[in-house]
């Protein structure tokens, strides 16, 4: 198939682009370069050995995407490009819902033009907001409890209605809304991975970045949650075995139309401090934190149930906390060699 990917040179659909085409599939990026690099695309092409095309453009120029789907002959579309830093969508909605809300609208104007109705879409456990139970299945109800949360949800609601818009009719739209959890880690080159600018919020690249010098140390948020070691748990995934969620989304679509929703989660929850030393193991590294106080919003534990995406899409988690690690480490030193990061 050819398949377009919305924000393909970030973290997430960088690594679906090598999955994606490494199973055969041909893979067009389009990003605006907002939050990542021109630069990941010769890294890509490294690693696959082969040309990969790329286009700079917003999602929200609706004409310049249908164009692209037209011409590359699109058969289905990821859609991965958005903003995504919770924080920053309370400070500036209005960038937040432009960038998400109005630029799906624009994405769905153009594929309904471009009569392309297969589509993946990139929600995030964000919908859920604070866990009534545990661990999060599907049908858990959907409270967001920022922005970002809500703009994801508002995306997933709209996607549901163009479903439904077929109802009675042939069918013709397909669409796999997977809900992710914490992304972390990269691909086992090292040549590709997470690249925050400036300093980062999540966990994972920040302690990355302790652990080769470039910050001093961690903050701990907060050590008297109802876990076992206090500190906050979260269902880290490997970002390859996410990618492979993609890959296996794509292929469920082949027969099943609608409005299809799958959280991808390992199921299993860490705790900070179990990041930390599973960190310090692959790394080698001490890595310095203090215990603050907890942050705005946080949650004590987030785990996925992904019984469905193992039935369904036949997919499952295939790298451990160790291998997590291990290729964020690599990634790590591969950027403090190029200086960038
Ligand atoms: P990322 O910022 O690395 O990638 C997003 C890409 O989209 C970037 O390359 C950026 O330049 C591009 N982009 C942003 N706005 C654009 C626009 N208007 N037009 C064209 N391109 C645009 O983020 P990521 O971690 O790869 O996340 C990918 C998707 O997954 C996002 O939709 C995000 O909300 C979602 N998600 C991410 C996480 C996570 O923790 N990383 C968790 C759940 C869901
Ligand atoms: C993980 C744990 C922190 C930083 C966010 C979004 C979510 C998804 C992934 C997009 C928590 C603790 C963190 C630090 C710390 N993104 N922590 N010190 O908050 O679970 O999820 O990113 O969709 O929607 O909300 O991830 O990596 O920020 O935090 O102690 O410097 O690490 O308190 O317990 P979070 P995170």
């Amino acid at each position: 198939m050819n398949i377009l990917l919305t924000g393909g040179a970030g973290y997430i659909g960088s690594h679906t682009a090598v999955v994606l085409a490494q199973a055969g599939h041909r893979v067009v990026l389009y990003d605006n370069y907002s939050n990542s690099k021109p630069t990941v695309v010769q890294r890509l092409q490294n690693i696959l050995g082969e040309p990969l095309k790329a286009i700079e453009g917003d999602v929200r120029d609706t004409e310049l995407l249908t164009s692209v789907l037209k011409e590359e002959q699109i058969d289905a579309v990821i859609h991965f490009a958005g903003l995504k830093a919770v924080g920053e969508s309370s400070q500036k909605p209005i960038a937040y819902y432009s960038a998400n809300v109005q630029g799906a609208i624009s994405l769905l104007q153009a594929m309904e033009r471009a009569q392309i109705y297969r589509i993946v879409f990139s929600s995030s456990a964000c919908v859920y907001g604070d866990p009534q139970y545990l661990p999060i299945d599907e049908a858990h109800p959907t409270v967001p409890t920022n922005p970002y949360g809500r703009n994801k949800l508002q995306i997933e609601q709209l996607l549901q209605d163009v479903a439904q818009s077929d109802v009675g009719k042939q069918a013709r739209w397909q669409i796999a809304n997977l809900r992710y959890f914490n992304p972390v880690g990269a691909h086992v080159s090292g040549l590709i991975g997470e690249d925050p600018q400036g300093i980062p919020n999540n966990l994972m690249p920040f302690v990355a970045q302790v652990a080769v010098g470039k910050l001093p140390q961690l903050q701990v948020f907060g050590n008297d949650y109802p876990t076992p070691d206090g500190t906050g748990v979260r269902d880290y995934i490997h970002v390859m075995d996410l990618a492979q969620g993609h890959l296996a989304a794509l292929d469920y679509l082949n027969e099943h139309y609608g409005f299809n929703t799958f959280n991808l989660g390992t199921g299993q929850g860490y705790s900070v401090l179990q990041m930390v030393h599973a960190f310090e193991r692959a790394s080698g590294n001490t890595i310095a934190y203090q215990i603050q106080g907890r942050r705005a919003g946080d949650i004590a534990s987030c785990y996925a149930k992904a019984d469905k995406a193992l039935q369904e899409l036949h997919w499952h988690t295939e790298r451990n906390l160790e291998d997590m690690c291990a290729s964020a480490w690599k990634w790590q030193t591969y950027c403090n060699s190029l200086g960038a990061n």
